[in-house]
């Protein structure tokens, strides 16, 4: 039988991704227009997305699942990181944030130019249990952006599964294959079989 959770996120995007993986597996509830939005603070992504499950599990008193994500390029220690959304200044400001990239890493040679999505679920329930799961996509910080498809850092975002097309050249299809959110739906559903 299906695990009903209500979706701490009411982007279109995420939740069309989340279904194609999770298809019967696991019915996602919108989130309720209702409630405010969370302040995100804390400074993981396994934080940020507990405080977002935990806000919708308090107001709906059902199982809830948040997801928190970011990019991590190894040659600035991890940043963008929990900051990626604001990286650029304002508040996800896409064309702010890939500028800012692309001028942190002016001088860095390709070959150090790496780095990776990584995205967190929590899903929480009311008793307080609570499932914990990540996915990551490893890539490189390309020169310049490429494609106008996706959103965030898609244009400059070379997946190495890829055929060296950023993520921002490929349909959605193409990037759910292998993105950091699929994977991480991936591991979200072999946790609840194995908690069954
Ligand atoms: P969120 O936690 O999923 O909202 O992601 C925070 C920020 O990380 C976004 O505003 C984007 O800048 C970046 N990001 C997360 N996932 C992706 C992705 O799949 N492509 C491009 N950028 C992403």
């Amino acid at each position: 039988m299906a695990l009903t959770v209500v979706s701490a996120t009411a982007n279109r995007h995420k939740l069309d991704e989340m279904r194609a993986v999770f298809g019967d597996a696991v019915e996602l509830i919108a989130r309720p227009t209702e409630l405010a939005e969370v302040i995100e603070d804390a400074d993981t992504f396994v934080g940020n997305a507990r405080l977002k499950a935990q806000a919708v599990c308090a107001h709906t008193g059902q199982a809830a699942l948040a997801d928190d994500s970011g990019l991590e390029v190894d040659a600035l220690d991890g940043d963008p990181g929990v900051q990626s959304a604001y990286y650029g200044g304002g508040d996800h400001n896409d064309a702010a944030n890939r500028e800012r990239l692309l001028s942190e890493l002016r001088g860095v040679d390709g070959p150090q130019r790496t780095g990776r999505f990584r995205t967190v679920f929590v899903l929480a329930w009311p008793d307080g249990a609570e499932i914990v799961v990540q996915g990551t996509c490893e890539g490189r910080i390309g020169n310049k952006e490429i494609g106008s498809n996706g959103f965030g850092y898609d244009p400059l975002f070379h997946p190495d599964d890829g055929d060296g097309r950023s993520f921002g050249e490929m349909s959605s299809d193409e990037k759910n294959a292998l993105s950091h959110r699929s994977q991480a739906c991936v591991a979200l559903l072999a946790a609840i079989a194995s908690r069954s």
